[in-house]
């Protein structure tokens, strides 16, 4: 009996292209760092490489773009940051990574940054076939208009060479099969492969696409991983950066919906990638949700809310129109109503802000009632100070809490008051001009300016 061995899982590293130029997105900012459901198309990218298991990241930047390594390595700790000095085309930019390369794995993914669609089932799709025997795995898509796009050749299933469109013949622009651009490699001759290419083409530029025709030359598999041509998509304006957040879109909200999310429109909810919102919770339409929410079950956010790394816990109801903005944190069975913003504010348990207010700073108990139009004055234009409001406290309507001030629980603000000093529990503040009256005040006004009135013009 042959006693096999326990094969290790095989170690893999990424190299992300990252250094296009992307003029023609009009922008200051660089390409890559053009956002994609909330995050830049260089972190979208880096989170499916690395979700398919690709344990070193190496990114490779063009000269001067300081901002792109600092994001990668934002999102990346572990990333390191190469430089390509002169853009001399895709194999080119591959080896600018060659001290990454150098140490060796045994799996390489090469990726583009505009790519920000791609899906780590595809990765981890490439990764088996290398598994099985491939020593170069190219990414092909059926594409509507392959126009401009590199043609994968295959025969009898096998991929034979990629021909740019520039180098292809009339019979090879013909065929439908395109190249993704995304490569995988077995480590052990990437890195020969790579230096094998060589920059004859009607672009003098080294292709990385030539390492399929290498690779045959030496009698190594070659072959082909399909994908949706949505999931490929590149993004080089900020048209097709519109196209490939309606597709980011459409896939958080079916994601949510599929784990039990009920959105009455979903096409006007927007998400982030990070969007978490939890079973049986209803979403009415035109909602938008900036990075880091949570939203708990069974909550329902009512129509036109916005929220920013804000935190609802279940069986709460949020809107219509409001605003949760950071550091918002609504306990269970909190009722927000309309025209309420929340910010940096502990809403506790059972408490309701129904209308028109503004909560900053705050800490609010539980059971808590916040009367309509109820504003925390947090700032005095130099500094920002808390307001603390107890368990069951009643805020009147109209009522203006200027921070630092705490209102005990229980405690009764009558409406219409500026609290200034802090409240007792089961007290009962009033802090407004005391009303009066003079009994038929009006009605002797009325008879004095008798025939006198000014025609209204
Ligand atoms: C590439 C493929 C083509 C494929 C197409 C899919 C090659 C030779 N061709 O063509 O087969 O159909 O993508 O969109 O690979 N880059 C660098 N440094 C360079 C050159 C490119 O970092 O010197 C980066 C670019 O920023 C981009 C990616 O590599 O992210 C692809 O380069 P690009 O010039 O857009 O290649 P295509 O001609 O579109
Ligand atoms: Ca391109």
């Amino acid at each position: 009996m042959t006693s096999e061995q326990p094969r290790s899982t095989p170690s893999g590293l990424a190299i992300i292209l990252a250094a296009g130029e992307g003029t023609r997105m009009k922008s200051t900012t660089p390409k890559v760092l053009h956002k994609v459901a909330g995050r830049s198309m260089l972190a979208n990218t880096l989170a499916a490489v690395a979700a398919a298991g690709m344990e070193r990241l190496a990114v490779v930047v063009g000269p001067g773009h300081e901002d792109v390594a600092k994001e990668a390595r934002a999102v990346a700790a572990g990333a390191e940051v190469f430089v390509q000095s002169e853009r001399l085309g895709t194999a080119h930019a591959v080896l600018a990574a060659r001290a990454a390369l150098e140490t060796g794995a045994d799996h390489l993914i090469v990726v583009f940054a505009d790519t920000p669609l791609i899906q780590p089932g595809t990765f981890r799709a490439m990764r088996e076939a290398l598994a099985a025997g491939a020593a170069v795995v190219a990414l092909g898509f059926e594409a509507r208009d392959a126009a401009g796009y590199g043609r994968l050749l295959t025969k009898n299933d096998e991929l034979v060479a990629i021909r740019e469109h520039r180098d292809a013949s009339e019979a090879e622009r013909a065929t439908t099969l395109c190249n993704a651009g995304l490569m995988a490699l077995d480590g052990r001759v990437a890195l020969s492969i790579l230096d094998a290419i060589a920059s004859n083409n009607a672009q003098k530029e080294f292709y990385l696409t030539d390492a399929v025709e290498i690779a045959r030359a030496r009698g190594l598999a070659t072959r082909v991983v399909r994908a949706p041509e949505e999931e490929v998509m590149g993004v080089n304006d900020r048209v097709q950066l519109a196209a490939a957040e309606a597709v980011a879109q459409r896939r958080l909200r079916e994601k949510a919906m599929r784990a039990g999310v009920t959105m009455t429109a979903p096409e006007t909810v927007f998400m982030c990638h990070d969007t978490i919102v939890g079973r049986d919770t209803v979403i009415e339409p035109h909602v938008f949700f900036g990075p880091g929410v949570t939203i708990g079950e069974g909550s329902v956010v009512k129509a036109f809310s916005h929220f920013e790394g804000a935190v609802v816990a279940g069986d709460a109801s949020v809107g219509p129109f409001a605003r949760l903005r950071p550091g918002a944190d609504i306990a269970t069975g909190v009722k927000i109503g309309n025209f309420v913003e929340i910010k940096s504010a502990r809403i506790g348990a059972g408490s309701a802000v129904s209308h028109l207010s503004y909560i900053g700073d705050s800490t609010v108990g539980v059971k808590a009632n916040i009367g309509a139009g109820t504003i925390t004055c947090n700032y005095d234009g130099f500094n920002k100070a808390r307001t603390e409001i107890g368990d069951g406290a009643f805020i009147g309507s109209n009522s203006a809490l200027v921070a630092p001030v705490k209102i005990g629980a229980g405690a009764y603000v009558g409406s219409g008051s500026v609290i200034t000093k802090d409240v007792e529990p089961d007290a009962l503040a009033v802090g407004r001009a005391r009303q009066f009256e003079k009994a038929g005040w009006a009605a002797a006004l009325r008879k004095s300016r008798e025939g006198k009135e000014k025609k209204r013009p």
